[in-house]
């Protein structure tokens, strides 16, 4: 078959008139670069509070993570959508899902060594009280990976999905200690995306990728490969990379002991340390011992 028969054969199986889509076909403008990646407006979107150069550093490099987030999505969005999963697929998946978490690792130096120790520790206090602990992509890639009850440790057994979130891990950095009362940084987050997150974890009931690796295990194609993907990954983004974002955190804000408070007022220390977290994907791939000294560095 030529060519232009392959495309009317093509527009006709979608239901348009072949003729109308050749002429449309013939005047469109070729493609360039700019256009297609949306550079221009992409490189409108930094937008610094203070005079300080590095807080463009700060942005952006928060802009490429989201971005990284958004690429996890993609992938869990297709994994958490197939009827039929295969153990090869899902090895595949999840070995992307590592890729990203070890670039997001990896990079991390551009916060630690890449701004001015001084200028960090300035612009910052022009942005409380925002806080990465309020990206929603992030929350999102939870709500993919695991059930709610192992993120909503101590919800009582019989709890809604909306009473699990009054008791998910997160809403220990974001309640005053001395109050009991939640912060503005936590009261605006759950305002904004709350709903969305609580209809998320709906739509994923018995449907997570949890779930799904426990079908494949139940249905006896658990490969060794598969097992070993899932426990990278459950690794990387649990424990390797959070100690990273930790020991930034510890640079900037206790090099010399100073403990400062974080622009979001969690009691940063202890909440972002994995072995206090504990934030588990797939805790059926671990062993009571590698649970036991979970996130220990
Ligand atoms: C100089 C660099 C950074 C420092 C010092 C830092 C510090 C902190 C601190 C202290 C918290 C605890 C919440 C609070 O009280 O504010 C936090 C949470 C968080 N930060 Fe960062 N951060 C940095 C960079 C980043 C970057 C680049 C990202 C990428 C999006 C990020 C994502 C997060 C996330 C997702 C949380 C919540 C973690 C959780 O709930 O387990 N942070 N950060």
């Amino acid at each position: 078959m030529s060519n232009e028969n392959i495309l009317e054969e093509k527009l006709r199986a979608i239901g348009m008139d072949p003729r109308m889509g050749v002429v449309g076909l013939q005047n469109l403008a070729p493609i360039n670069y700019w256009d297609y990646t949306q550079v221009d407006t992409l490189l409108t979107l930094q937008k610094p509070r203070t005079e300080f150069e590095d807080e463009y550093i700060f942005i952006v490099y928060h802009q490429i993570t989201e971005l990284v987030f958004n690429l996890m999505l993609h992938e869990l969005k297709q994994l958490t959508g197939y009827v039929e999963l295969s153990a090869e697929k899902m090895t595949v998946k999840l070995k992307r899902l590592s890729n990203y978490t070890n670039m997001l690792q990896n990079s991390f130096d551009i916060m630690t060594r890449g701004m001015d120790y001084d200028q960090y520790n300035t612009f910052r206090h022009s942005l409380a009280p925002a806080s990465g602990f309020q990206s929603a992509q992030y929350r999102m890639i939870e709500l993919y990976c695991t059930s709610l009850k192992n993120l909503a440790r101590n919800a009582p057994e019989n709890a809604t999905i909306v009473e699990q979130f009054q008791h998910i891990y997160w809403q220990h950095a974001g309640t005053d200690p001395r109050t009991g009362n939640k912060t503005l940084t936590l009261r605006q987050f759950e305002e904004k995306y709350l709903n969305s997150f609580i209809e998320t974890a709906h739509l994923l009931k018995d449907n997570t990728l949890e779930n799904k690796l426990q079908k494949i295990q139940e249905s006896g194609n658990l490969t060794d490969e598969l097992r070993n993907a899932a426990r990278e990954f459950d690794q990387l983004y649990n424990v390797t990379w959070p100690l990273v974002h930790l020991q930034t955190a510890r640079f900037y804000l206790n090099a010399k002991g100073e403990n400062k408070a974080a622009t979001g007022g969690s009691e940063w220390q202890k909440y972002l340390h994995p072995k206090y977290q504990r934030r588990i994907f797939f805790p059926s791939l671990w062993s009571d011992i590698e649970l036991a000294h979970w996130g220990e560095e």
